[in-house]
C-alpha cells in the first residue's frame, strides 16, 4: 500500500492529466471533423479521443515513466511488469460527445497490485471534477462527497448502460433494464460509465450495474464509489474483477437488493437484427 504522501502525488498527477485531456475535449467540442466507427456498429472514435489520450499519456509519462499503462486508444504501454497500472479512458462517452450531449469525461484510474487505488473523472463540458484515493475519501469539485442514503428500491433512481455488442449477444442488458424500470423510480442510461459511477458516488443516483465494460471504463469510478461510502461487486455479490466487464456499484443499503434482483431477471424475447 502506498504511503499517504505517495497517494496524494498519484492523485495530483491523475488530476493534472485529466485536466490536460479535458482541455482538448473542450477545444474539439462542436468542432469535430472526423468521426469513425472502430469496428462494431456505434463504437465511435474521433480526433478528440486520440488528442485527449496523447495529452494524458504525456503527463503521466513525464511523472512516472516506469509505470504500466492501459489506455483505450493505444492499448498497453510502459513497463508491463510494473505493479502500478494506469487505466485511461481519454473520452468516456464518445457517442454523447459526438452529439454534443454533455455527459462525457476523461477517466483515469490507478491500480496498485491490481487494486483500484486512485480515481479521477473529469467532465470538462459541465466543469465537474471527481477525485478519490484509497483511504483518503472522495470529492466532487473539491468538496467531500458521499453516496445517497436511499434504502428501498421503490425510492431509488438507478443507471445502467448497453455495450456496443448489444445487437450480437443475448446478454444485452435489455431484460435487466425492464426489470429495474418496473421496480424503481427510474433507470437512466447516461452514456458514460465513469460519469454514471461518479453520479452514484456523489449521491445523485443510488445504484448502477452494467456488463461489457473495459478496465478503463471502471477503474476510476470504483474508487469514487467506495471512497464515497458505497459498495462495488460482481453481479452475484462476490468481489468484482476489473477484467470481467461486469459491475454492480451502489450506495450500500441497495447493494443486496440489487444483487438479489439481478439473479431474478427473466429473459425477454429477442429483437430482430438491424
Ligand atoms: C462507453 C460508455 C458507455 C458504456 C459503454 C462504454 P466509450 O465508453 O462508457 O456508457 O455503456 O459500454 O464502452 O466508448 O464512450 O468510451
Ligand atoms: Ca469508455
Ligand atoms: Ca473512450
Amino acid at each position: 500500500m502506498p504511503t499517504k504522501k505517495e497517494l496524494q502525488c498519484f492523485l495530483d498527477v491523475a488530476t493534472e492529466a485529466a485536466m490536460a485531456g479535458g482541455a482538448v475535449l473542450k477545444q474539439y467540442w462542436g468542432n469535430l471533423s472526423s468521426i469513425q466507427e472502430k469496428g462494431r456498429s456505434g463504437d465511435l472514435v474521433t480526433e478528440a479521443d486520440r488528442a485527449s489520450e496523447a495529452e494524458v499519456l504525456a503527463v503521466i509519462g513525464r511523472h512516472y515513466p516506469n509505470h504500466a499503462i492501459l489506455a483505450e486508444e493505444s492499448g498497453q504501454l510502459g513497463q508491463r511488469d510494473s505493479p502500478l497500472l494506469w487505466a485511461i479512458d481519454p473520452l468516456d462517452g464518445t457517442t454523447n460527445y459526438a452529439h454534443q450531449y454533455p455527459l462525457c469525461a476523461v477517466s483515469i484510474g490507478l491500480l496498485v497490485a491490481g487494486v483500484p487505488t486512485i480515481g479521477v473523472v473529469y467532465n470538462p463540458i459541465l466543469e465537474e471534477l471527481y477525485r478519490a484515493a484509497r483511504g483518503l475519501g472522495a470529492t466532487h469539485n473539491r468538496q467531500q462527497m458521499q453516496v445517497s442514503t436511499t434504502a428501498k428500491l421503490t425510492n431509488s433512481l438507478l443507471v445502467t448502460g448497453f455495450a456496443y455488442d448489444r445487437r450480437e449477444t443475448i446478454d444485452n442488458n435489455y431484460a435487466e433494464f425492464c426489470h429495474f424500470t418496473h421496480l424503481t423510480q427510474g433507470v437512466r442510461r447516461g452514456g458514460s460509465a465513469s460519469v454514471d459511477l461518479a453520479h452514484v458516488a456523489s449521491g445523485r443516483l443510488d445504484g448502477y450495474w452494467e456488463r461489457g465494460l473495459s478496465p478503463w471504463d471502471l477503474a476510476a469510478g470504483v474508487v469514487l464509489v467506495t471512497e464515497a461510502g458505497g459498495r462495488v461487486s460482481a453481479y452475484d455479490g462476490q468481489p468484482f474483477d476489473i477484467y470481467s466487464g461486469k459491475l454492480v456499484a451502489t450506495n450500500g443499503p441497495l447493494h443486496q437488493p440489487i444483487v438479489q434482483q439481478l439473479a431474478q431477471v427473466q429473459p425477454l424475447p429477442q429483437f430482430e437484427p438491424v
